[in-house]
């Protein structure tokens, strides 16, 4: 799919960071827009910065993508004003850094909803009405560097994320027949909201430390966009933003006990600075 003018873009999370960056995007290449966030301030000043520069949003509503009725009321009102969806892009998600043990039954659900729950019900509320209408398509669901690598400290949000890519996996298989391509966007750190909100379980001093750290190897939502689109441009599958996170994943494919020190090497320096002193 070449061309973006006119395409019918549907984009969860678009009140902050990766999803708002991409809208503003796709708002400036002419597409029509179908936005929603839980943010509904946000969602709305997203709106007006797209309509302020000429972008079209046929529609932004704020909801939890996490609950079905809310998508499925959504993806209704899409398809009766405007028809089938030619792209849909799952962005919203929520992290939390912690162990086990340092977890609740509702910190689990609270993750999985958002970031598992949200995707699954984008795609069952908007895809079979893609393949219906017969004109081809693009999925794009934003994963991590945690859906590749099982990062540790982020065992539901690693969980939530390696089950994109696997389902964007499949559906790449499954969708072929449609002439429906997708793409997984596995970023590295990015400078967003999602630094701030972002849940460590861990003493309250280095947490601070820790969000420092991070956005000094941050890149922009912009440049997330920016790979989103080419993505779709260039039917790529496996979207990985920052080269030290390809060469890790490199050598999980291909090297494997390599990778494994590496992965020792950081649950050693993360369980230190997170002060949590593991015996091995
Ligand atoms: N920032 C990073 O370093 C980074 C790295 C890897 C992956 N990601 C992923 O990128 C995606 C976008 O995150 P971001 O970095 O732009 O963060 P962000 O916090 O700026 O944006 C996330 C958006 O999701 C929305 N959201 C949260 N819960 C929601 C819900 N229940 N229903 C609807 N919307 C909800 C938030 O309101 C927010 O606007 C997430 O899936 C995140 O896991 C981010």
């Amino acid at each position: 799919m070449q061309i973006l003018k006119g395409k019918k873009v549907f984009i969860t999370g678009a009140a902050s960071g990766i999803g708002r960056a991409t809208a503003i995007a796709m708002g400036k290449l002419e597409c029509s827009l179908f936005l929603t966030d839980i943010n509904g301030d946000g969602l709305k000043n997203t709106v007006d910065i797209i309509s302020n520069a000429g972008g079209r949003v046929c529609l932004a509503r704020s909801f939890d993508v996490g609950h079905y009725q809310s998508m499925a009321e959504f993806a209704k009102k899409v398809h009766d004003g405007y028809g089938s969806l030619d792209i849909l892009i799952n962005v919203a998600g929520v992290a939390l850094f912690s162990q086990i043990e340092d977890m609740q039954h509702s910190d689990w659900e609270r993750v999985i909803n958002v970031n598992l729950w949200g995707v699954i019900h984008g795609l069952e509320c908007f895809v079979p009405e893609m393949i219906r209408a017969g004109n081809g398509g693009h999925i794009v669901s934003v994963s991590s560097t945690a859906g590749l690598i099982g990062l540790p400290w982020h065992v539901v949000y690693a969980g939530t994320k390696h089950a994109i890519v696997g389902m964007s996996e499949c559906l790449r298989y499954d969708l072929r027949k449609h002439n429906i391509d997708l793409s997984v966007v596995c970023p590295g750190a990015v400078n967003t909201g999602l630094v701030q909100t972002v849940e460590i379980h861990s003493d309250k001093e280095v947490t601070d430390e820790v969000r420092a750290h991070f956005l000094k190897r941050a890149i922009t939502p912009e440049k997330v966009a920016d790979l989103i689109i080419k993505a779709i441009r260039k039917r790529k599958f496996i979207v990985i933003t920052s080269i030290d996170i390809k060469f890790l994943y490199f050598f999980k494919k291909y090297c494997f006990p390599v990778y494994h020190r590496i992965m020792l090497a950081i649950s050693r320096i993360m369980d230190k600075t997170l002060k949590k002193d593991v015996a091995r």
